[in-house]
């Protein structure tokens, strides 16, 4: 996979980094340590949203998410994204309505944000039944590095998929609408990052589509079983 259609290798640099296309149980900023500058092709994760998180849906509830007390990691994981992209590379953000103005305020520092895509969740979440309007969407801020042309020309911003059952994770997002993203931006071979992989699900939509990932994720047991998920994804499978 790290070869280009002439056989070259596309990324000899990665050669030497351990955890390409690995599961890996790393806090993001000591794990980026290792990884030279415009290495990466697409960016796309589900930071923390700053909410202090945990859901309520099970009986036996998950853990709350480790970072969403407060966003003060914000810039600096900003700047290091910058670091870590390449000049055209493209980056979807998920986010929130809660704190979408801080992340764009800090995100437009340093990235040309192009939209703010609304992925449907076709089912409303739980809350108040009766005070509030129920929560159906959640956002995706689209950003580009360079003038980099999406994949198949342009779609619409709003897009329509069912949410998982988060068996895997509380805020598991769909491996389809991933893989839609990894698709309009990248080619095959092409180097995705997630800094906040939770289950992984970039990962797994990466592998399905025959792109190099590199997912951090500070939980020891989501990596655990995203290893044991992973092992059975074949490469460009759909
Ligand atoms: C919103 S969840 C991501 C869920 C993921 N998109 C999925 O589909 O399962 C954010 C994840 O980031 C992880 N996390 C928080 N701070 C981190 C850090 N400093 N380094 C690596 N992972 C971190 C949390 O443990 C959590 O699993």
């Amino acid at each position: 996979m790290n070869n280009n259609e002439n056989g070259n290798e596309l990324y000899p640099v990665l050669g030497a980094v351990p955890f390409l296309n690995e599961p890996t149980n790393s806090d993001w900023r000591d794990a980026v340590k290792q990884l030279p500058s415009s290495c990466v092709d697409l960016v796309v994760t589900d930071p923390p949203y700053g909410i202090s998180y945990q859901s309520n849906m099970r009986k036996e509830k998950h853990k709350k998410i480790v970072g969403d007390d407060s966003l003060d990691w914000l810039e600096g994981w900003v700047v290091e994204l910058k670091r870590l992209c390449k000049p055209e590379a493209h980056l979807y953000i998920f986010c929130s309505w809660h704190y979408v103005d801080v992340f764009k305020q800090t995100i437009q520092n340093h990235f040309n944000i192009k939209n703010i895509l609304i992925w449907d969740k076709k089912g409303f979440g739980m809350g108040d039944l009766e005070g509030d309007y129920a929560p159906s969407y959640e956002m995706v801020i689209f950003c580009s590095n360079g003038s980099k042309k999406l994949n198949g020309g342009r779609d619409s911003n709003i897009l329509r998929t069912v949410r998982t059952n988060n068996e895997n994770h509380p805020t598991e997002k769909p491996v389809n609408l991933i893989r839609y993203f990894i698709e309009k931006s990248s080619n095959k071979g092409d180097v995705v990052l997630d800094t906040f992989a939770g289950s992984f699900s970039t990962a797994k939509a990466a592998k399905e589509t025959c792109r190099n990932f590199l997912c951090f994720e500070i939980d020891a047991d989501y990596c655990a079983k995203a290893r044991q998920l992973l092992m059975g994804v074949a490469p460009g499978l759909f």
